[in-house]
């Protein structure tokens, strides 16, 4: 059977540490093997897939590649009994688009383990406006709420707040009603951040104390961080006791230059967010809570659409940390 063709962006070498990318046609015949064929009618960007499709090893080993951790669209073919042709879907997470072929081409093909129908009250659409920025998010807030952090223990600290999680967890956590601080290195975006229901705005250096005392006075109830490093640690020495603090990124740094204390004499909880190998079950649970409790009646406002010819410009700009909320890539715009 000869495959079907379709566009897909493909990142390639050109000579030692430069990478090109170009919208490409392919064909599913290159696909891996995966006992689901999807066409994929939207992804979006995240600050991973701009690694990947900037030739960054430590997301993808191996070149030419299409990036793209995420997806949504509709079954073409299964031979998983659990899966028909016509079924919707979202796909993220797990080895899509890291050196599986992934969202940012027409077609993807993946082991059924990997898929998730979509709950019945989201859009393939409104789905990706989440993403796995916004499943991170979400996925972060489920473990302040698993930990005992409700809204009427204190302030949440959200840092890199504009960005993809850091925007999509103001707007869970302000619709949950938790009083939420959001911390931002982009002082012109304050008005975006109390739109989505933070009740206040600090700047990024507030949010990062250099006093280098091993504890702060204790202000966080939880905090949600995404960028990591000193600001992270800042956050860890300022949490009140008992607190809870969420850490998935490392924009700012991969260290974590810190002593024990904020631990042992304060009880504070750090937990990491691992949304690439989170089990099934809770993915199932964020992505439900996601489309009904949670979900947002701001996503527009938090989600820019674009095609796969415009993403070029959005990858410089995440790379650069000034994107602002969630880039939405619309993979079938003549459909
Ligand atoms: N562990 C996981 O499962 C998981 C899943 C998804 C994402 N992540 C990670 O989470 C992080 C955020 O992802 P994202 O998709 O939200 O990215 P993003 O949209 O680029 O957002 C990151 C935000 O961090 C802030 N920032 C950028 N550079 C910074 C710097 N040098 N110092 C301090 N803050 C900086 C900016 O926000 P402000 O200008 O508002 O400060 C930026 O918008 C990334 O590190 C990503 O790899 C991890």
């Amino acid at each position: 059977m000869s495959g079907k063709t379709f566009k897909a962006m493909v990142v390639e070498e050109a000579g030692e540490k430069n990478f090109v990318r170009t919208i490409k046609d392919r064909s599913t015949d290159e696909l891996p093997e995966g006992e689901l064929l999807i066409r994929v009618h939207y992804s979006s960007l995240n600050y991973k897939d701009a690694l990947s499709a900037s030739g960054n090893r430590g997301v993808t080993k191996n070149f030419p590649h299409t990036p793209g951790v995420d997806a949504s669209g509709v079954v073409e073919e299964s031979t998983d009994p659990g899966f028909s042709a016509g079924d919707e879907v979202i796909v993220h997470a797990y080895d899509l688009g890291c050196n599986t072929s992934g969202g940012f081409g027409e077609y993807i093909r993946v082991p059924a383990a990997w898929v998730i129908k979509i709950p019945a009250n989201l859009s393939l659409r409104e789905s990706m406006i989440y993403g796995t920025a916004g499943f991170t998010a979400a996925y972060s807030v489920l473990e302040l709420e698993r930990h005992g952090v409700t809204p009427d223990k204190g302030e949440i600290l959200v840092t890199g707040a504009t960005g993809g999680v850091g925007s999509v967890a103001v707007a869970i956590l302000a619709k949950l009603g938790y009083d939420v601080v959001a911390s931002t290195g982009k002082t012109d975006q304050e008005q975006f951040l109390l739109d989505l229901g933070a009740k206040e705005v600090i700047s990024r250096d507030e949010s990062r104390d250099e006093s280098g005392r091993p504890m702060l006075k204790g202000r966080w109830a939880g905090v949600v961080d995404t960028v990591g490093g000193e600001i992270l640690v800042t956050a860890i020495k300022a949490t009140k006791p008992m607190g809870v603090v969420t850490c998935c990124g490392n924009v700012a740094s991969a260290d974590l230059p810190l002593n024990v204390y904020p631990f042992i004499l304060r009880g504070i909880v750090l937990i990491g967010i691992d949304s690439q190998n989170c089990p099934m079950k809770r993915r199932i649970e964020a992505w439900d809570r996601l489309s009904r409790e949670w979900k947002l009646d701001k996503l527009d406002s938090i989600g820019k659409e674009v095609t796969l010819d415009q993403l070029e410009n959005e990858i410089a700009l995440i790379l650069e940390g000034k994107q602002v909320g969630r880039v939405l890539v619309n993979m079938s715009p003549n459909d």
